[in-house]
């Protein structure tokens, strides 16, 4: 299909509903963050959209830097074994850091990450993830900023891919079966 939206089962979380909770994020962000510095690390490549609309949503000066990361290991399931393959451009000593993130899963991905630029001495380390699964949740991650909590299903769009399709959808929503053509 040429029409990404002959692929999908529904929306879950409309453009609109997007663009009104970046705002009330960049706000609260804002005001947090007065009269201190900040540096926002997108995790590449699923937080390019909500980096770039959080950023312009801001106020404050900030910069932006990226980091790009896998997690490999047996399966489809993140194994929390991550291993770096674009570092951040910036030294974050001293720095006041807030980790951008699409979404949190098992939340293994994070919790390394998390962990990995502690070690660097950062001011402050906070997070802000647009969206949520409920078993990160239980997690044991300190999320500062979320966006959405949303179920346990399968969702593409807004820099969300499956097999790196459907980022490019201005919405977050679930796949209709079929595209997994039963090797989901
Ligand atoms: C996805 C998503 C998060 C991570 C969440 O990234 O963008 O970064 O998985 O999963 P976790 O909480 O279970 O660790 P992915 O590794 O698919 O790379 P991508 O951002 O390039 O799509
Ligand atoms: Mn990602
Ligand atoms: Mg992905």
């Amino acid at each position: 299909d040429k029409d990404l939206g002959a692929d999908l089962a529904s929306v879950l979380i409309t453009q609109e509903e997007l663009q009104a909770k970046i705002r009330e994020l960049a706000a609260e962000i804002d005001a947090d963050y007065a009269g201190r510095d900040l540096l926002l690390v997108g995790v590449l490549k699923g937080a390019v959209m909500v980096m770039a609309d959080l950023a312009r949503a801001l106020h404050s000066p900030v910069s932006m830097d990226w980091m790009a990361v896998s997690s490999y290991g047996s399966g489809t399931r993140s194994s929390g074994v991550v291993r770096i393959l674009k570092d951040l451009d910036t030294d974050i000593t001293g720095r006041h850091v807030l980790i951008v993130e699409d979404i949190i899963d098992s939340g293994l991905t994070l919790s390394w990450l998390v962990s990995n630029l502690a070690s660097r001495n950062p001011a402050s380390l906070e997070i802000c993830a647009l969206l949520r699964k409920p078993e990160a949740a239980q997690a044991e991650i300190d999320v500062r900023y979320v966006g959405f909590d949303i179920p346990n299903e399968f969702v593409v769009g807004y820099g969300l891919d499956y097999a790196e399709k459907y980022r490019n959808l201005p919405f977050v929503g679930t796949l209709a079966p079929h595209v997994y053509g039963g090797q989901a």
